[in-house]
């Protein structure tokens, strides 16, 4: 279930600046826990990182190139000595997700999961990107209110539906055509496009290497790599 606007509203207004666990939606099953923060903070980290740990938040349909500016992504950042991992779609449903399908509900929880990992890894100071279709804005925006302001940074990799069907790299679209593959996204399954992305990317009008280095100039511009 996701939330409902008027607590969205809430935790947009109200969502911490550090990793708390007030900051997350629903209150854990757990009863008699208690939260252990470190001695040494995020800022400590990010001081000896000499970065400031983001989410980088790809969303878009399947074949929209999400996977290939993500790699493309990482590869500049790591020329350039920034630490930084890609969770990527099918793996993570090889692991952590591998219990999960693709009904509205699991797609939830796909990227509820998703979502706490990558904070993790961006409390961590790593520049974290995700690639996920995440076809549920209530989904995206559920991440977005667990994340410190300005730290999660939705990118719409955009190419009208034709030209990833076209492209189809794993023979999806042709499966899904053929009535094969049920509630297949964009096809037999909603997606539902960002209203306000921090970045839209059209990948059917610029190269891979154009996109990347777009987020690459993003995050530069807003000091991600400016610690001081
Ligand atoms: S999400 O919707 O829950 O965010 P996710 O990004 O993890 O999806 O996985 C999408 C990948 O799973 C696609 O790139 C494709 O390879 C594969 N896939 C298999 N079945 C489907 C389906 N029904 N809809 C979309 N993608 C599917």
């Amino acid at each position: 279930m996701g939330p409902t606007l008027r607590s969205l509203h809430f935790f947009y207004n109200h969502r911490s600046s550090l990793t708390e666990p007030e900051d997350t939606m629903t209150p854990p099953k757990s009863k008699n826990i208690t939260w252990h923060g470190g001695v040494v903070t995020r800022q400590d980290r990010e001081r000896a990182a000499g970065q400031k740990g983001c989410v980088v938040w790809f969303t878009g349909l399947s074949g929209s190139g999400k996977s290939t500016v993500a790699r493309r992504f990482e590869q500049l950042l790591l020329e350039r000595g920034r630490v930084s991992y890609v969770l990527d779609g099918d793996n993570i449903r090889f692991g952590l997700n591998k219990d999960l399908g693709f009904s509205p509900e699991d797609r939830n929880e796909n990227i509820r999961r998703i979502g706490e990992v990558a904070k993790l890894f961006a409390d961590a100071a790593i520049i974290t990107t995700t690639a996920f279709i995440s076809p549920y804005r209530t989904d995206r925006d559920n991440v977005r209110v667990i994340m410190p302001e300005g730290t999660f940074i939705e990118v719409y990799i955009n190419a009208p539906l034709d030209v990833c069907e076209s492209r189809d790299p794993k023979g999806l679209y042709k499966k899904a055509r053929a009535g094969l593959i049920p509630e297949f996204t964009g096809i037999s399954a909603p997606y539902e496009e960002p209203m306000s992305p921090e970045l839209e990317l059209r990948t059917d009008l610029y190269d891979v290497d154009a996109c990347a280095e777009q987020v690459l100039s993003y995050l530069d511009k807003r000091g991600f790599f400016n610690v001081a």
